[in-house]
Formats: structure tokens, C-alpha cells, sequence
């Protein structure tokens, strides 16, 4: 899928997207509209302002918001299937005969091959417009979201910068702050790679990085700025990787970096680490407000885009909004990778509520004294799982998605003296509970059956369920049983 215009018209197709014709206000008002359809749970669609009072650009927004337009955007019919696809991919095993393991192993080949080169060509669409000293972000609908926000937000970019070190590129999903027309600020948090280029540039004794901001494109490369990858692996690699060619690239015309050639609008400039300014207030996907902090200023050397640009945008605040379901892809991606380094968990789950760092759920299956504990260490010292506020495992028959059963196993099994871990250590940037910033007490809840060696003393019960045999016996019944 080349670009935003291919995405946008497989969900017209698909039913998934309304147009708004009338004139609407870029600020507040798209957030009212947007936030009013990502909580209709019949008429939830993604959206396409084409009237935006004083612009000639349409603005977007809700594009992932759905189990079902996430699904779209990697050509896939349920958002499930990606855990399924990815697991095929990287549990290459050798079961099969020899032409089908031939097959497994050339498709592997070419994605990683396509993954690791890139294609950069000429004349890009994002270059269609090259404005340079006549750039002006005021060109474009830039919305202010919230009525506290510090201002309007860029928030749906591919945040572009290097490594001062290594030269890897990295792309992070990090809100912008309209200053003037020529000026953003670059909320990167600080655990993030984005901030880490900037704390290398600082140690090296460099001023300004390089930095370009797209928007658009591949649905997938707007996904694949949220993945949170180790530093200096390229989440574009992942888009050529899923998509099975090499996407393609175009040079920017004012600083040293590549950015996908099908975006629609594309900020060049670069960072003044020495330039730091409030930024905020911004109503944020926990649902409250950030406070004002200090990041580092982004001045623009030139914009660049399509002749008709589409302006995409996504609404944060109180959940369920969009970027929940741009989470669920992240996780559905990430869990055959967490199964390989925990191999026996089951499942896992970020419900909607918990705003992907406040709570995991974790299904296992239990074998030992402790495994559940051993779980809870495990994901605390995995990556970005380091920041998760509570994680509760729960045994392999709880199915993670059915919140009744889950509270009712999480309340019924747990003596909360003997079964909780309390630890202290990295919490999330946003995260406002906590007394001091960035670091606080995590809750690690073991649910699972205890066993004798963890201190229950007595047989643990067993859950009430009917035999299999009546089960059969009564669905064969249910069909004549007219009263449902
Ligand atoms: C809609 C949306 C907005 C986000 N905004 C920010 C942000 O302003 N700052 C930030 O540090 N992370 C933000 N994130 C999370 C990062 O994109 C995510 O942690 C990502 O992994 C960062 O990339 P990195 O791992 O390369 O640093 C946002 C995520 C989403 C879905």
C-alpha cells in the first residue's frame, strides 16, 4: 500500500470512512467530532474533513481506529492474524518437505533482503511542492486539540533522525508543538530514541540534528514509528519487511536524511539542543493533561509535499481513542517475539483502560513454584515492558480479552499479602500518579492456582463447569429451545 490515498480509499471501500462536507474548525471542534466516533461503538469511522474552515487541505483522522482498520492497513481480514503471520515467519522450523521448506526459507530471504536495502528514487511524489524559504507551517491545518493544549500539535508524525554515533536511523511517533510558523518543539520522552540521539549529539559536543518530519505515506510507516525497537534498528526495515519490497525513499532536499517518497507532507530542519522550551499542556491518550516541560526546538529549512496534500492527524484523551488500536498492532506484533524470550506465556493484553503502560495481563502455563513471579521479572526487564505499572498473570485457561473472567480470577485467587511483588523503578514519562517523575512502585499480581511450595496450604478448588458430555448433549437441545 504506496500511500495515505490507497489506505483512504480501501476504507471508503470497506465502509470504514465518512466525509465531513460541512466547514469545520481545525481546533477543537475535528477533536469533538473524532472523539464523539471513536467512542460510538456502531458508527466508529475513520474520518475525512475535506472542509477545514480557512484551508484548502483536508485533514484525517481516526485512520487506525478500529480492530478492523488496523487489520486493513497490513492487508490483513482480523487484527489476530498478525501474531499468527509474524510467529510463521520467525519459528522458521523444519517440518515440511524439502520444496516447502525451499518456499519458507526463499520468502524469508527476500524480506529480509528487501528489508535491509532501501530504494531511493526520483522525483517523489512528497516533492511534488519544495518550499524552502517560504515554508510556513501556517500553510497547513494543524489542529489545536484540547481547550488547556499549549497550542496546535503535529501528532501523527515519523519523527526522522540519526544517530550522532552510528549514523542508524531511528523513527519515533513523538508529538510536535507549533511555535510560529517556522518552529516546533520535539516532545521526545526520555526513554525514548529520539532523546537518546539527543543526549549522544550533547556527550559529542553537536549542536544541531537533523531531523524530518513526514507524514503519511504507507499506512504501515506511520504504524511503525510507535514500535518501540532497540536503538539503531530502522522501524522502516519493518515496513519493507511486512510489505515485501524495499519501500521507497526519497533524499530531502535541505538536510542529510531519506524519508518515504509517498508521504504527503514532509518538515526538513533541524534540532537546537541547546534551545529548549516549554511545551504543553497537551491532552494526552491517558486522558489527562501533561504538564509543561522543556523540550528542544525544531527549525524548519524547508517543506515539502504532494500537490494536493492530505493533512492526517489522530485525537488523544480520555480512552478508547485511536492510538489504543495502533497498541493492539504493537502488541499482536511483539507477543511471538515475547514467546520466544518467555516461551510459556500464552497470551498477554494491554486492555483499553490501562493505556498500555498502566496494566498487562499475562496468560501462562504453570509448571513450577514461582513461574508466575518469574513471568513478572521477565517482561519488567524487557524493553519498554520496564515501565508497565502492573502486570497480572493469570493461568492458560483465562481467555485475556474477557474482563469478567479476568476480574473474577484476579479478585478470587490472589491473597494479596502473599501473591503481590511491590518493586520501584522506571515508570512512564506520563504517568502522573506517581511522586516523583519517571520513577515509582510497580504492582506484579500473581493470580495463577498456587501450588504447595508457594505457601497454600490445602487442595486448591476447582472451577465450577459442566461435564463435555451434557454440554454436547444440551447443544443439541439449544436448537429447539426457541426462547433465545
Ligand atoms: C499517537 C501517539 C503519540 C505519541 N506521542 C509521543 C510523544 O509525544 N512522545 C513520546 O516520547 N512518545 C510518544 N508516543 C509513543 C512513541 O511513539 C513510542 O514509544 C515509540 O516506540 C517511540 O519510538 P522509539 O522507540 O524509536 O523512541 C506516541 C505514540 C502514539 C501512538
Amino acid at each position: 500500500m504506496k500511500d495515505l490515498s490507497t489506505f483512504i480509499a480501501l476504507l471508503e471501500r470497506e465502509g470504514e470512512l465518512n466525509r465531513i462536507k460541512i466547514p469545520v474548525s481545525k481546533d477543537l471542534e475535528i477533536t469533538e467530532i473524532t472523539n464523539r466516533v471513536s467512542k460510538s461503538t456502531d458508527n466508529n469511522k475513520a474520518l475525512f474533513f475535506e472542509n477545514v474552515e480557512g484551508y484548502s487541505i483536508p485533514v484525517v483522522t481516526n485512520l487506525f481506529g478500529s480492530k478492523k482498520r488496523m487489520a486493513l492497513a497490513f492487508g490483513l481480514k482480523d487484527l489476530n492474524e498478525l501474531s499468527q503471520k509474524v510467529e510463521e515467519i520467525i519459528k522458521f522450523d523444519l517440518e515440511g518437505g524439502i520444496l516447502d521448506l525451499l518456499g519458507k526459507g526463499f520468502d524469508i530471504f527476500k524480506r529480509v533482503r528487501n528489508a535491509t536495502s532501501i530504494k531511493v528514487i526520483d522525483n517523489p511524489p512528497c516533492q511534488e511542492v519544495i518550499l524552502k524559504e517560504e515554508a510556513s507551517l501556517t500553510a497547513f491545518p494543524i489542529p489545536k486539540f484540547w481547550p488547556l493544549d499549549g497550542g496546535p500539535y503535529i501528532t501523527l508524525p515519523q519523527v526522522i533522525t540519526h544517530n550522532p554515533k552510528t549514523g542508524k536511523r531511528n523513527v519515533g511517533m513523538y508529538r510536535l508543538q507549533v511555535i510560529d510558523e517556522k518552529r516546533l518543539l520535539v516532545h521526545w520522552q526520555v526513554h525514548k530514541n529520539g532523546r537518546e540521539h539527543e543526549e549522544i549529539a550533547k556527550s559529542l559536543g553537536i549542536e544541531h540534528i537533523p531531523c524530518a518530519i513526514a507524514l503519511g505515506g504507507d499506512p504501515l510507516c506511520t504504524w511503525a514509528a510507535i514500535l518501540p525497537l532497540p536503538s539503531d534498528v530502522d522501524e522502516y526495515m519493518v515496513v519493507s519487511f511486512w510489505r515485501k519490497e524495499p519501500l521507497e525513499m526519497a533524499k530531502c532536499k535541505t538536510q542529510p536524511l531519506h524519508v518515504p517518497a509517498h508521504a504527503e507532507i514532509v518538515i526538513e530542519g533541524y534540532i537546537d539542543i541547546k534551545d529548549k522550551r516549554l511545551e504543553g499542556p497537551f491532552g494526552d491518550h491517558t486522558g489527562y493533561y501533561t504538564p509543561t516541560a522543556l523540550y528542544p526546538v525544531l527549525n524548519v529549512t524547508a517543506i515539502t509535499s504532494k500537490r494536493n496534500p492530505i493533512y492526517p492527524a489522530t485525537v488523544t484523551g480520555v480512552p478508547p481513542m485511536e492510538d489504543y488500536w495502533m497498541g493492539k498492532a504493537v502488541e499482536r506484533f511483539f507477543l511471538p517475539f515475547i514467546k520466544l524470550l518467555i516461551p510459556e506465556i500464552k497470551d498477554i493484553n494491554m486492555p483499553v483502560f490501562g493505556v498500555f503502560h498502566n496494566l498487562l495481563l499475562v496468560s501462562i502455563r504453570k509448571r513450577y513454584p514461582g513461574q508466575a513471579r518469574k513471568v513478572i521479572s521477565a517482561l519488567w526487564g524487557l524493553g519498554m515492558m520496564a515501565l508497565t505499572k502492573a502486570i497480572v498473570v493469570l493461568d492458560e485457561d483465562v481467555e485475556l480479552e474477557d474482563m469478567n473472567r479476568v476480574f473474577w480470577q484476579m479478585f478470587g485467587s490472589v491473597d494479596w499479602i502473599r501473591d503481590t511483588i511491590l518493586v520501584e523503578g522506571p515508570v512512564d514519562e506520563l504517568d502522573h500518579a506517581t511522586s516523583k517523575k519517571c520513577y515509582g512502585g510497580k504492582i506484579g499480581i500473581d493470580a495463577t492456582k498456587k501450588l504447595k511450595e508457594e505457601g497454600y496450604d490445602g487442595e486448591w478448588p476447582n472451577v465450577v463447569k459442566m461435564t463435555p458430555e451434557v454440554i454436547r448433549k444440551v447443544d443439541e437441545k439449544w436448537k429447539v429451545l426457541n426462547f433465545l
